[in-house]
């Protein structure tokens, strides 16, 4: 079945399978594998992107739920010429990413809590983060990166 959708901005137009996800299609389809699949069950949160701005596991999102609408991906965020927003130098900065697995799915769902709430509290950093498991940085390094991002922006 024909599907178009934007895609980091861009439109893209292809046949896909009524089974196919969206995980699927961004990652083998159009070659954007910034976005990481873990359980594949909806549970760890690996392969959040933003769909209208709003975080999903894409991993069990049809991928033609996403007809018309905006998809963005970890790879959106950085500039044209490379350079990190403020929550991905944040993370950086902060040591908040150890082997790295969870992390585009944590800036995707961040970015999306950022763009709608520029002074999040502890609690609805807590909140917003619930579904992206991290195994390695007990979380604490996560929470330092918000809160980073949040006083480069707003100085
Ligand atoms: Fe999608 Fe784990 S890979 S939630
Ligand atoms: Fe390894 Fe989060 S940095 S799972």
């Amino acid at each position: 079945m024909q599907l178009e959708f934007t895609l980091n901005g861009m439109v893209r137009r292809l046949d896909v399978e009524p089974d196919e996800t969206l995980l699927d299609v961004v990652r083998e389809r159009l070659g954007l594998t910034g976005t990481k699949e873990g359980c594949d069950e909806g549970e760890c949160g690996a392969c959040t992107v933003l769909i209208d701005d709003r975080p999903v596991d894409s991993c069990i999102y049809p991928a033609l739920a996403v007809e018309g609408l905006a998809v963005r991906t970890v790879e959106a965020l950085s500039a044209p010429d490379g350079a990190l927003s403020h929550l991905q130098r944040a993370f950086v900065d902060r040591a908040a990413v150890q082997c790295g697995f969870c992390t585009p799915g944590l800036l995707m769902t961040l970015t999306a809590l950022l763009e709608s709430n520029q002074n999040p509290s502890s609690s609805e950093v807590d909140d917003a983060i619930a579904g992206n498991i991290c195994r390695c940085t007990g979380y604490s390094a996560i929470r330092e990166a918000v809160r980073r991002a949040v006083e480069e922006v707003s100085a």
